[in-house]
C-alpha cells in the first residue's frame, strides 16, 4: 500500500543552509534505497515536507524525522492513500514553497 504523508516543522535557528543542503543530499539516497520519493521545501525556518512511498517505509522515517532535534513543532498536516506517486521522477528535492503550495492542488 503506498500513502502519501505532508507535514510541516520549524528548523532550529543554528541550522544553515549547508546544513539542510546536507539533509537533502542524505535523503535522497536513503529515499531511493526505500522507493521514498517526495519534495521537501523550506522557506526562512519554515519546513514543509511530502513523502510518498510503501506505508511501513514512509511510517518508520517520518518516527525518524519526528526525533530529529535539527527541527521541531512537526505537524502531520495529511496522511493518505494513493494510487501512484506524484513525484515518482523526484527522488527527494528541495524546491521553493511556493512549489509545494502548487504542486498539492495539482496531485
Ligand atoms: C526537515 C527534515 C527532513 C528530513 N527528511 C528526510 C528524508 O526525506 N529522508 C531521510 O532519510 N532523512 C530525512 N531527514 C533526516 C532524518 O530525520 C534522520 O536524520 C535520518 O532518517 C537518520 O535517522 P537515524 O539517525 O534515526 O537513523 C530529515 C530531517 C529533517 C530535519
Amino acid at each position: 500500500m503506498l500513502i502519501r504523508l505532508a507535514y510541516t516543522s520549524t528548523f532550529r535557528p543554528h541550522i544553515t543552509d549547508a546544513d539542510i543542503d546536507g539533509i537533502t543530499e542524505k535523503a535522497a539516497v536513503f529515499n531511493k534505497r526505500h522507493s521514498i520519493t517526495g519534495i521537501l521545501a523550506v522557506e526562512g525556518e519554515r519546513v514543509c515536507q511530502i513523502l510518498e512511498g510503501p506505508k511501513e517505509a514512509v511510517e518508520r522515517l517520518f518516527e525518524s524525522i519526528q526525533r530529529d532535534e535539527r527541527h521541531h513543532g512537526v505537524v502531520e498536516l495529511d496522511v493518505s492513500a494513493i494510487d501512484k506517486p506524484g513525484f515518482e521522477d523526484w527522488g527527494m528535492v528541495r524546491r521553493p514553497m511556493v512549489d509545494i503550495v502548487t504542486l498539492a492542488f495539482s496531485l
